[in-house]
């Protein structure tokens, strides 16, 4: 078993990403196609599942038996059932039964898991998490992505939804979300949210800032201007990281992990997010006991979410053995 390899998927609104990934989380190959979402979840379908015949085509030249498939899809989702009950940046995608689908068309097992549960088991077992029992993944993207291991094992919760952090309300009465709440945290801390959220305040200047004027400003240029010294990027930026350190403590009150650990594309900033992240949780955080946790970045980057859906492939895979 050990010398076998697994398949790592993961699905996002843009790209799928895949890999062929060994026992110890290294990567094989991988590929990355489009998903061309716009046309719809058999469409999708179709091109993970070639994607899954195109890796395997490799297997020869590994020398190594692929023994399964792990998928990391948004959600909500449900894993017990394989079915992805709705994804943010998939049109259309309403109770997909992907795992049967999948299945289905590559005669391999398939383990579906949440895109940031899967990330966060990868930087626990291979990452930033590493030596931690207790940690807790959010990835800045799109949306906002959450995963929480507790004493070693990645939760689920009872109706399979836990570490859907994106969605903890941060505002109430605040911005509206497609899920149907309002004041979500990805509503003002991800990547979109950033670049959202300046379009907006810029619109209202009388002075026109760096960006004004561009409609495809993204949380990079966000951050860019906000070093070059526009007030209204500083402005929105600081307010993101606020709100990242808020989530911070209340993760700290509920979780209580040793660490937080910090991905997906808006972490390309580093330090930019970092700094006035920790900063804020340091002035937010409770002074009743020593519990301060650590505040760092992923280090797996957008490999993060291929390596773990294939170790939980793996995992499942030799538990149901
Ligand atoms: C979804 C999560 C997902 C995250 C990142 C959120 O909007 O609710 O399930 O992990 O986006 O893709």
């Amino acid at each position: 078993m050990a010398d076998t390899l697994t398949i790592g998927i993961d699905l996002g609104g843009t790209d799928i990403k895949g890999s062929l990934v060994d026992a110890t989380g290294t990567l094989v190959c991988s590929r990355t196609i489009p998903t061309e979402a716009a046309r719809g979840p058999q469409h999708v379908l179709a091109r993970i599942a070639w994607l899954i015949e195109d890796l395997r085509r490799d297997e020869a030249a590994a020398g190594r038996q692929v023994i399964a498939a792990g998928i990391g899809s948004p959600g909500p989702l449900s894993c017990r059932d394989g079915v992805v009950y709705q994804a943010a940046n998939l049109p259309g995608w309403n109770n997909v039964p992907i795992r049967a689908n999948l299945a289905a068309a590559s005669g391999l097992p398939i383990t579906l898991e949440n895109d940031a549960n899967a990330a966060a088991y990868a930087e626990f077992v291979a990452g930033a998490g590493r030596g931690t029992e207790n940690m807790v993944l959010l990835t800045l993207g799109t949306g906002i992505g959450g995963g929480v291991i507790v004493d070693g094992h990645l939760q689920h919760g009872a109706f399979e939804n836990a570490g859907e952090i994106g969605h903890t309300i941060v505002q109430p009465d605040g911005r509206p979300c497609p899920c149907g709440q309002r004041g979500c945290l990805e509503r003002y801390a991800s990547a979109s949210a950033v670049a959202q959220r300046y379009l907006e305040a810029a619109r209202q200047c009388d002075s026109p800032p760096t960006l004004a004027g561009r409609g495809d400003v993204t949380s990079a240029d966000v951050a860019a201007a906000a070093r070059a010294g526009d007030e209204i990027a500083a402005r929105v930026w600081d307010e993101a990281c606020r709100y990242l350190a808020v989530a911070c403590v209340n993760l700290q009150h509920v979780l209580n992990p040793e660490r937080i650990v910090l991905g997906g594309g808006m972490m390309n900033a580093g330090e930019q997010v970092l700094e006035p992240t920790r900063r804020h949780y340091a002035a937010l955080r409770w002074q009743l006991a020593d519990d301060t946790l650590q505040i760092v970045p992923a280090l797996l980057g957008n490999r993060a979410g291929m390596i773990g859906a294939a170790l939980l492939a793996r995992y499942e895979r030799m538990s149901g053995d």
